[in-house]
């Protein structure tokens, strides 16, 4: 796939069909990939739980938290729902705080995803206590993100957003299909 176009087809995506289902296998190898990405001081902090089966997913979900911007909707309905995750976890022993390496490792599992036909949502509003006391994760690692994998099962397009809005807003239309506005290009090129 040209790679602007997988950039710009990897969107949030909260809505998921519940087939075809990543398995196992297919997850690892994304962590395979993400795992392989720069690291600061390559200290490798991070660690990763894949999250398979329909009964492990249904044991993470209640521990998320979906589109805050869409105040009235609670969330993807239960045929709507992920069919695999991966947490991203960091050793703290390794590296005390939250570092860029998350969010290298947390888009390279989305990029990865989507090369292979999946969709994919970026969690950080989430309980982490619940999740560490649900999954028994030892003390020494927090939980950074959830990644949630699934088949697309929503329609999402992006927009220009408004000059010198200060937040601009993802929303959904009549024809329920999710717009997501990122600033132009004018407006974020410092002259
Ligand atoms: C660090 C981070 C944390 C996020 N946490 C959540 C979350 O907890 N729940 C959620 O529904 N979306 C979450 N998102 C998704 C953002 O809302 C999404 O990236 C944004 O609306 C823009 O949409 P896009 O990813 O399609 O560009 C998160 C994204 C990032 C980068």
């Amino acid at each position: 796939m040209d790679f602007a176009k997988l950039v710009l087809d990897t969107r949030s995506v909260r809505r998921f069909k519940q087939e075809p289902v990543p398995g196992r296998e297919l997850l690892e190898s994304w962590v395979d990939i993400a795992r392989q990405t720069p690291s600061a001081a390559n200290r490798q902090p991070l660690r990763y739980l894949v999250v398979s089966g329909a009964e492990d997913c249904a044991r993470l979900f209640p521990s998320l938290y979906w589109a805050a911007a869409l105040k009235d909707w609670p969330g993807p309905a239960e045929d709507e729902r992920p069919t695999g995750y991966v947490l991203v976890l960091r050793d703290q022993r390794l590296a005390k705080t939250r570092e860029h390496d998350e969010g290298i490792v947390a888009y390279a599992l989305q990029l990865a995803a989507r090369a292979d036909g999946f969709g994919s949502c970026m969690l950080g509003a989430i309980e982490r206590k619940q999740i560490r006391e649900e999954f028994g994760l030892p003390e020494w690692c927090e939980i950074s993100l959830v990644l949630a994998f699934g088949a697309q099962g929503e329609s999402i397009v992006l927009e220009d957003a408004e000059t010198g809005v200060a937040s601009p807003s993802y929303y959904r239309d009549a024809q329920s299909v999710h717009h997501v506005p990122k600033r132009r290009l004018k407006d974020v090129l410092i002259d």
